[in-house]
């Protein structure tokens, strides 16, 4: 295979995706609203118009793509908004993708979709959490994100195992600056999330490096005609992002959850991405141990003024 189109290529984890799967010898296209000077293989497309998705990918003509375009932040847009405008992303990528040629399409849904946080309580079946425990999205993100992954199955029940469709729920995404201490997608230094559990409490302590994301999925293309179709796996660190472990930690901000958290302990993180490496043999490779040097958040904020 060669051609990979990326959408939200200009994101957070999208940007180290690109990064590995050029790195692996891929031809590799940028697709986003915004693509950086400097891109020469990027279209600046808003995806929302089927008609500029479907100009695109017949344009392009990618064999496999891997779909992250999306509002991305829970509550950041009105709720209406983001539900539209997730779920006719998804539509529209897997559509015009298919339209033209794509054999394999990969959506990025979220561990959101199992519910934690939601104000009036949350009690899953287990913990660890696993593919197979029933979703259960309280805000218009995480039911736009479970949508998605129907909207694989959906186009998986129309066209067969001729063509193949996964989804994934991508921990918490920590980009290779932020392990140098650039603020993560809460606003908040890895650091800090560490060194303050309230921080990391909410997602439970879940998070994965985007390089190894970027792994993952290159993996999950080069096998899609292998494996199952429509499956959805969680792509999480080994490890949960605190420093202690979760069968002490999580029972002290949500004490409804101690029993189920026994099982937690030692560095067993809240979120199985067993099934990632039965299928695929896909594990993290990337840990907050290994990830953060003693000085590197210093360097980072020395070289950028202190500002971001
Ligand atoms: N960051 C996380 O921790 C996390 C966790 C779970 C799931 N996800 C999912 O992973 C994916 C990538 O997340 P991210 O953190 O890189 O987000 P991000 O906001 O950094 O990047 C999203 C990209 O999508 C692009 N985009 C948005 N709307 C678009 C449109 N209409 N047309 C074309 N491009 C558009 C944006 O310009 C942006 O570059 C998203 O689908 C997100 O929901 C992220």
């Amino acid at each position: 295979m060669s051609g990979i189109a990326v959408t939200g290529s200009s994101g957070r984890l999208g940007r180290s995706v690109v990064t590995v799967l050029r790195e692996s010898g891929y031809d590799v296209t940028c697709i986003d609203r915004t693509v950086p000077d400097g891109e020469t293989n990027g279209r600046a497309v808003d995806l929302t118009d089927g008609r500029d998705a479907a100009a695109v990918m017949a344009e392009v003509k990618p064999e496999a793509v891997i779909h992250l375009a999306a509002i991305a932040v829970p509550f950041s847009a009105p709720e209406d908004q983001i539900l539209r405008t997730n779920v006719a992303l998804a539509h529209n990528v897997f559509g015009s993708a298919i339209e033209a040629g794509a054999r394999t399409v990969v959506t990025a849904s979220s561990p959101t979709v199992f519910g934690y946080g939601s104000p009036n309580g949350w009690m899953p079946e287990a913990l660890p959490l696993t593919e197979a425990m029933q979703p259960r999205p309280w805000n218009a993100y995480s039911l736009s994100k479970l949508v998605a992954e129907n909207v694989a199955s959906m186009f998986a029940a129309k066209h067969g195992d001729a063509l193949r469709f996964a989804s994934f729920r991508p921990c918490y995404v920590i980009a290779p600056e932020e392990w140098r201490g650039a603020p993560t997608q809460q606003g908040n230094t890895v650091r800090q999330r560490l060194d303050d559990p309230q921080l990391a409490a909410s997602a439970l302590f879940n998070y994965t490096d985007a390089r190894d994301i970027g792994d993952f999925l290159r993996t999950l293309v080069e096998h899609a005609h292998s494996i199952p179709n429509a499956e959805t796996f969680i792509v999480g660190a080994a490890d949960p992002l605190c420093r202690e472990p979760l069968a002490d930690v999580l029972p002290r901000f949500f004490p409804e959850l101690a029993e189920l958290a026994r099982p937690l302990t030692g560095s067993r993180p809240a979120f199985s991405s067993e099934k990632a490496e039965r299928l695929l043999g896909w594990r993290a490779s990337r840990s907050w141990r290994s990830e953060l040097a003693d000085e590197s958040e210093a360097m980072y904020t020395e070289n950028a003024g202190g500002t971001r």
